[in-house]
């Protein structure tokens, strides 16, 4: 709920104003003279101010300017009698978001108010964002020195310069994210917002109108106009995470999009022209979401414009160590301890271990193992791995161990368990995992027949 701070000598005026504004919905304080806003303001927190022009003590415009030192992101629409438009638009030079003419038109009134909201919030989130960008964005935050990742740090460089479509896939915690902010943080668009979305966290209707925006009296409940993220995104990039979620429905809005690069607010008529660049992700098979009927395939094709996939960690387990050493520095860092280091034992756990949750789980792991430990060494058993990886070890023993009665039944179960694991290891291709444990593919078809792999 936006805060709005106004300020009137006229004491029927303000206290109509002041009533209206709270039926819009608005969190509103009326005071009836400028020291008395500026004295409001340096105890609360508000969004926009709206003053009178003409007061006897402070005049309007000095309420303004000395508010700006105290609150900087504050947006100021000052009232004035139509006889003084002429010091209206002097205070529009010097940084006043909008004048509006006594008597107040109120329709005027609420339209200014929600454009003084949607610019401050864009204002603010492109200072959050700026910030950001110094801090964690950057391209060499993104570890990796497997030739899968190299091939993605290429990928990236090139698809930055350009205006493409970019789709990006992997499992849960391969570090999509990441991988679209560098993006936009190394394309010309980086001045410029990136909004992003998560479209699995809003049910429908409220993803669209979310996406589009909508105009006031577009449905119930839509007291005022709604920006949507991709005016937001306006000149920048939009970043749509789990774009496998969406609906039909919003499927085909977001194809008009694409195609004809216009966006209309729900309710609206205007076709307001978007320049965004889009990026997607999601951890869904889409190629198998099209056979279901779930997903557009014409919008798939444009959205795959240029595919970037992530491997899972378990298949490039040689960034493991550089990871490791990456966010030990990062969490000693943020919990003010010397620099530690990882045991023997618990590199070998790391190693062993298959990351189902990929370098998010990495990235915990290490995280609780350095809040935990203590000392200058990571050991294994602070390691939440640690339990799991003595359960996958009991679970394989057991198994082989307990399976029939003579020595040759273990000996078989065992190498059952040889034969699946190179197969799942080389994704299901069976040629390949007779290389790997070098025997002939004619024992191997042998094998996989025997034991019905
Ligand atoms: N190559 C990497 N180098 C450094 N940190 C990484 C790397 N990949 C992922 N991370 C870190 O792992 C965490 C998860 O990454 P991210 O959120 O980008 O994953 P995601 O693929 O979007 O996952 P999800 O599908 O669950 O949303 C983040 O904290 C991110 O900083
Ligand atoms: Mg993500």
């Amino acid at each position: 709920m936006a805060r709005v701070l106004i300020a009137e000598d006229d004491r029927n005026a303000l206290s109509g104003l002041v009533e209206i504004l709270r039926q819009e919905g608005y969190d509103v304080v009326g005071v009836d003279s400028g020291p008395k806003a500026l004295k409001l303001l340096e105890r609360e927190k508000f969004d926009i101010l709206l003053t009178d022009l003409r007061m006897p003590e402070m005049d309007g415009m000095e309420l303004y300017e000395r508010s700006q030192s105290i609150a900087p992101y504050m947006k100021t629409i000052v009232m004035t009698a139509y006889s003084s438009v002429k010091e209206a638009v002097e205070a529009m030079k010097r940084g006043v978001f909008e004048y509006l003419t006594k008597p107040i038109d109120l329709d005027d009134l609420f339209v200014h108010l929600q454009k003084a909201i949607s610019e401050q919030n864009l204002q603010l989130e492109n200072e959050e964002l700026k910030s950001k960008l110094q801090v964690s964005y950057r391209f060499e935050n993104i570890i990796g020195k497997s030739e899968p990742m190299q091939r993605v740090f290429r990928t990236i460089e090139k698809v930055a310069k350009s205006n493409a479509t970019v789709l990006i896939r992997g499992e849960s915690g391969t570090g999509k994210e990441l991988v679209a902010r560098a993006i936009h943080y190394n394309s010309p668009r980086a001045p410029k917002p990136m909004v992003e979305i998560s479209c699995a966290s809003f049910p429908e209707t409220l993803l669209e109108s979310e996406l589009f925006g909508y105009e006031k009296g577009a449905f119930t409940g839509a007291a005022s106009r709604k920006i949507g993220r991709f005016e937001m995104a306006q000149e920048g990039t939009i970043f749509l995470d789990e774009i496998g979620e969406i609906s039909g429905n919003v499927q085909t809005k977001l194809l008009r999009v694409l195609q004809e690069r216009i966006i209309t607010r729900l309710g609206g008529t205007d076709a307001l022209k978007v320049d965004v660049r889009l990026i997607t992700a999601t951890n869904r098979d889409l190629e198998i979401a099209i056979t279901e009927g779930q997903f557009r395939e014409d919008l798939y094709y444009r959205l795959n414009v240029i595919p970037i996939t992530l491997p899972p960690l378990r298949d490039r387990k040689d960034d493991i160590p550089l990871l490791i050493d990456h966010f030990i520095r990062k969490y000693c860092d943020l919990n003010s301890r010397e620099l530690m280091s990882l045991s023997e034992e618990a590199l070998h756990m790391c190693m062993e271990y298959n990351w189902p949750g990929n370098v998010r789980e990495l990235e915990n792991a290490i995280e609780n193992a350095i809040v935990l430990g203590e000392g200058d060494k990571i050991l294994g058993e602070y390691l939440p791995i640690s339990y799991k990886l003595s359960r996958m070890a009991a679970e394989k023993k057991e198994s082989f161990m307990d399976a029939g009665e003579t020595f040759k039944d273990k000996v078989e179960a065992a190498e059952k368990l040889v034969l699946e694991e190179a197969i799942r290891q080389c994704n299901g291709n069976k040629s390949e995992a007779a290389k790997i444990l070098d025997i002939s593919l004619r024992t191997m078809r042998y094998k996989i027949s025997k034991y019905g792999l």
